[in-house]
C-alpha cells in the first residue's frame, strides 16, 4: 500500500473541527456504540471473510476516531490474517484519536487520496459529507486504490425516497445552523438507487446493498446542538449574556426555517414516510435509514 502523506484541512471537515464536534458522542453515542458497529461487521465485512487473502490491505476512508476500522482489524485478525489498516479522514483531531486505537493514519481530503493495492476500503456515514459529484470523485478514487476483485463497503445516511433524502440534507444546510456558509450541494445525502448508480458508474461491479444497519435519529435540535452546543457551553462559562441571547435568537430563526421545511414535506409525504416523524420538543425527530453499500474491483479483463 502506498500514499503521500497530505496535510491540508478540506472546508469539508471545518464544521466539525470549529465547533468541537466529538464524533464518538453525537447521535447518541451510535459512532462509538458496539452493537452498531457489530451490525457493520454481520452485513458487510463477515461475508467478505472468504474473498479476503491470508494478508490484508484495508484502508478506512473518513474513518474519523477510527472506533469502527479498529473493529473491522479486530475482526479480519480473529479470522487468522494478518491486516494492515490505515484511517484516511481530513480531520486531524480525529487522526489523533484513530492513532491512539492503534491504526496507521493520513490527512487529507478524499477526492485527492492516492493509494494502491488495497483489498478492502470501508466508509460509513462519509459520503453525505461531500457534494454528488464528489462523491463520484471518492468512489474513482477508492476504486483506483483497489486491488483487481478487492472490496468497497460504504454505509451511508438515507431514507425512503429521494424527498425525504433531500429534506435531511436541506436541515443540515440552513445558513443559521453553521455547518456551510455557502449554497453548494452538500451535505448531500443519496437515497439507495442514487448511490448504487454512483457505484456503477464509476466502474464497480456487484454493487448492491448488504443490507441495513440500525436508524438513526436526526433533527433540527440534534444539528443545533451539534454545530452550537459548545459556543453555547462557552457563553454560559463566561457568564456572557450578549452571546447567549444571540445565539438563541440564531436557534430562533434556524427552528423557524427547519420547521417549515419539515411541515411542507409532511403536507406533501405518502403516509408511511409521514408516519416516520414525530413531533419532538419545539420541532422534530426524523429516522435516517443508514444502507450499506458495497462494490467490487472488477478482475483485469472482467470489465466494469
Ligand atoms: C460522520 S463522520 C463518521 C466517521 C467514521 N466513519 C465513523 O463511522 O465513526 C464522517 C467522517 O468523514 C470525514 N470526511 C467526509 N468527507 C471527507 C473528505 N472529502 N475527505 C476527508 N474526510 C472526509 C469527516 O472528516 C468525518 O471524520
Amino acid at each position: 500500500m502506498s500514499g503521500p502523506e497530505g496535510n491540508n484541512k478540506p472546508v469539508i471537515t471545518s464544521a466539525d473541527l470549529d465547533h468541537g464536534v466529538e464524533m464518538g458522542k453525537i447521535n447518541d453515542g451510535y459512532f462509538s456504540n458496539p452493537a452498531m458497529a457489530q451490525s457493520f461487521l454481520e452485513i458487510a465485512v463477515a461475508p467478505l471473510m472468504e474473498d479476503l487473502g491470508s494478508a490484508v490491505e484495508y484502508a478506512s476512508f473518513g474513518g474519523g476516531e477510527g472506533y469502527l476500522p479498529a473493529l473491522v482489524v479486530q475482526a479480519i485478525r480473529e479470522c487468522g490474517r494478518e491486516v494492515d489498516g490505515l484511517v484516511v479522514d481530513a480531520n486531524p483531531d480525529f487522526l489523533h484519536l484513530a492513532q491512539a486505537r492503534g491504526l496507521r493514519t493520513q490527512c487529507g481530503d478524499l477526492e485527492e487520496v492516492v493509494l494502491s493495492g488495497l483489498d478492502l476500503i470501508t466508509m460509513r456515514s462519509v459520503n453525505h459529507y461531500n457534494a454528488p459529484d464528489a462523491q463520484r470523485r471518492i468512489l474513482e478514487r477508492c476504486l483506483a486504490a483497489l486491488k483487481p476483485g478487492g472490496w468497497c463497503i460504504s454505509q451511508n445516511l438515507s431514507g425512503p425516497s429521494e424527498a425525504y433524502c433531500r429534506l435531511a440534507s436541506d436541515l443540515s444546510r440552513i445558513p443559521e445552523l453553521g455547518r456551510v456558509d455557502e449554497q453548494q450541494d452538500r451535505p448531500h445525502i443519496t437515497s439507495q438507487a442514487e448511490f448504487n448508480g454512483f457505484m456503477e458508474d464509476v466502474g464497480f461491479a456487484n454493487v448492491r446493498v448488504a443490507g441495513l444497519a440500525p436508524d438513526i435519529i436526526i433533527g433540527p435540535a440534534y444539528y443545533w446542538a451539534r454545530f452550537n452546543g459548545k459556543a453555547h457551553a462557552e457563553a454560559v462559562s463566561r457568564n456572557d449574556a450578549a452571546s447567549l441571547e444571540a445565539l438563541r435568537e440564531r436557534e430562533q430563526h434556524y427552528l423557524r426555517r427547519a420547521n417549515e421545511l419539515i411541515d411542507a414535506f409532511l403536507v406533501a409525504a405518502a403516509p408511511g414516510e409521514a408516519g416516520l416523524i414525530k413531533q419532538a420538543g419545539s420541532s422534530y425527530s426524523i429516522p435516517l435509514h443508514f444502507p450499506i453499500h458495497m462494490g467490487r474491483c472488477p478482475a483485469i479483463g472482467e470489465g466494469g
